[in-house]
């Protein structure tokens, strides 16, 4: 079966829940205050891990944080190319409104520690019919690209968080690229995913493209097929994390049918119940659950 090379953060996420976000100059007491695992890249090999996907984590975490290393391995990651660093681990301060919206800080730490040597030993058993998969809260993300596609691998490429630099890197090297609205405005100045799409195949024309849309649902492009799936309306809670586990779930599940409109559907019921529950990995729910959930 095909694997999966997530190059990815690994993240200690301080998460306060807050009747509203805290504005310039004022100062406000959370009503809860929780400490979970998350990291854009540890929470998308997680969900991939947990959709059954073979998975294998690349990153770094602070030698005091081994916890992280071990959560992904309880979950199914393999976290042989996790290595250590002296230095802290990435963290976020993520606030939670009543709303279930977040606004996040992060910090790098060791995240922004990639090295181009690291990069090579991480790719030396990756080649033909494997993939990369790849945010942008690491460091060195065009060599990660460069190097996956110059190897065989077909890279997937999620640009959160979206940054200016974003416009500069390979990304006609990208096979896939998932973006939510923001992501794709910033790339594109478009919102509406049909001409979001038309910019992006205009400038890469071999490139799929995933929409995510929160309540709206996603969208799947390519040359062949214009495919949308809605979501399920749920409670939402906290929605940190539903982006994540939408990505890993969607590749996990693309790799197993080679069917997107199959792997949206998955994707979709996957995030629909992580946005039901309070933090970013914790929340990332099991293959079960998935597959109990009725079709949106
Ligand atoms: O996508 C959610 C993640 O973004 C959080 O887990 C936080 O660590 C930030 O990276």
């Amino acid at each position: 079966m095909n694997k999966v090379l997530n190059f990815g953060s690994v993240n200690i996420d301080h998460v306060y829940t807050v009747g509203h976000f805290v504005q310039p100059g004022e100062t406000i007491s959370c009503q809860s205050y929780r400490r979970f695992a998350g990291g854009k890249g540890l929470n998308q090999s997680i969900a991939l891990a947990q959709a059954g996907a073979i998975v294998y984590h690349a990153g770094k975490v602070g030698a005091d944080d081994l916890w992280l290393k071990t959560l992904m391995d309880d979950k199914g990651v393999d976290t042989r190319l996790v290595e250590t660093s002296n230095g802290p681990s990435g963290h976020a301060i993520i606030q939670v409104n009543a709303a279930g919206e977040n606004a996040i800080v992060i910090v790098g730490g060791a995240n922004q520690l990639i090295s181009a040597a690291f990069i090579g030993r991480s790719l030396a058993n990756f080649g033909i019919g494997d993939f990369l998969l790849v945010q942008n809260e690491v460091s060195n993300v065009p060599q990660i690209i460069q190097s996956a596609h110059a190897q065989g691998l077909d890279v997937v490429f999620n640009p959160a968080p979206m940054t200016a630099d974003v416009l500069a890197y390979p990304l006609e090297l990208v096979d896939i690229l998932v973006v939510n609205e923001t992501e794709a405005h910033a790339l594109t100045g478009e919102s509406e995913p049909q001409k979001i799409y038309a910019v992006l195949s205009q400038r890469y024309p071999a490139m799929a493209v995933v929409i995510t849309l929160g309540h709206k649902g996603a969208y799947f492009f390519d040359a062949h097929s214009q495919l949308h799936q809605p979501i399920q309306a749920v409670q939402v809670v906290d929605s940190t994390g539903a982006g994540d586990t939408f990505i890993g779930f969607f590749l996990a599940e693309l790799i197993n049918t080679n069917d997107p409109q199959v792997a949206l559907a998955y994707a979709t019921k996957a995030a629909a119940i992580c946005v039901t529950r309070l933090g970013a990995a914790a929340s990332i729910p099991s293959r079960t659950e998935v597959e109990a959930q009725p079709p949106s």
